[in-house]
């Protein structure tokens, strides 16, 4: 058992930073240049119990405010992670992703993906086709970028598959650390009967998370999310020998997150496991129990990359 120190400020010597406040002024304390992820998914402007609907621009303006400052404290080798839906009035709807690619731009920040995260389960619509996707805006700050492809990689469809002619005949023609995940990510989302489900009504499946620390950061260092929820970004980093820090303006769920670190520490927090299909009804076998968590594991290191393409 790993056990987690926890501050309610920053402080370079916690695991763990989980602010109780605004996420602008958790951000104030933050050194630049400090932090290797952001990773995040703001409040999309809906009304739910935790916001009041603003107008439009005003939205825009608060969410400017907080990626301004996001960006300051990114290192210039990180990543930020944006992950949002659509905002809806009057029936219309209004891709976020779309909105806010020039905020970013402006940064001078470079779009690496444009990621498609599948689920299956939401609300049914019955005058427009149903939402099952939402995306995850990928930057980065310079060219000089961390990205582990060889920790994240995924099954090959046809493992065995050998080249059938040509100088390579007989050998294996995919990586046989698997394949990349590429760019559309199906992964449930946390929905009543979903081993993570906690009393909030948005939050990260930890997999998703857990793809991107992996990807994007390597062991110590921090993986920072503005508007933390009930922690599901601080488990992904946590549990992958990272830190985390957030903050969450509602104690709710700053409670909730701090019990699931607990969870964690004493090796019993349950979490969808990231190499698990998603459930098919006609080969349940195949669907493996969830995973119990304890927190702090060893990867080998990542290595820096610069853009390259394949
Ligand atoms: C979409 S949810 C994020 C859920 C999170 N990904 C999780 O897994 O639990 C957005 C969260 O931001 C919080 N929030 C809204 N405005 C905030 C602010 N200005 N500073 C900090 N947290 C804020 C809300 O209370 C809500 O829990």
């Amino acid at each position: 058992m790993t056990k987690i120190t926890i501050s309610e400020n920053y402080d370079p010597g916690s695991d763990y930073v989980l602010y109780n406040g605004d996420c602008l002024d958790m951000l104030s304390q933050v050194p630049s240049g400090s932090v290797r992820l952001v990773v995040t998914s703001p409040p999309y402007n809906l009304g739910k119990e935790y916001e009041s609907k603003l107008l439009l621009n005003q939205y825009m303006e608060d969410q400017t405010r907080v990626i301004t400052e996001c960006s300051r404290v990114l290192a210039d080798n990180g990543s930020i992670c944006w992950q949002v839906g659509n905002y809806v009035e009057n029936g219309e709807i209004i891709p976020l992703d779309i909105l806010l690619y020039p905020v970013f731009s402006s940064l001078k920040m470079h779009l690496r993906n444009r990621i498609i995260w599948h689920f299956g389960h939401g609300l049914h619509a019955s005058k427009r086709f149903s939402g099952r996707y939402e995306v995850i805006l990928w930057f980065t700050k310079s060219n000089q970028y961390l990205f582990n492809l060889d920790s994240v990689r995924v099954p090959q469809k046809y493992p065995g598959k050998k080249h059938f002619k040509g100088p390579l005949k007989g050998e294996l023609s995919g990586n046989p650390l698997g394949k990349n995940p590429a760019d559309v990510w199906e992964i449930p989302n946390v929905k009543s009967n979903h081993i993570e489900k906690t009393n909030h009504p948005c939050q990260f499946p930890v997999e998703l998370i857990e793809r991107l620390v992996l990807a994007m950061t390597a062991e110590g260092d921090w993986v920072l999310d503005p508007f933390m929820g009930v922690g599901s970004t601080a488990i992904a980093a946590l549990m992958h020998g990272r830190k985390a820090i957030g903050a969450e303006i509602m104690l709710e769920y700053v409670e909730i997150a701090i019990d699931r670190v607990h969870q964690a520490e004493n090796g019993n927090l349950k979490i969808r496991p990231m190499d698990r299909s998603v459930y098919d009804p006609d080969a349940p076998s195949r669907n493996a129990p969830p995973q119990i968590v304890a927190l702090g594991c060893n990867e080998e290191s990542p290595t820096l990359f610069t853009e390259t393409e394949g």
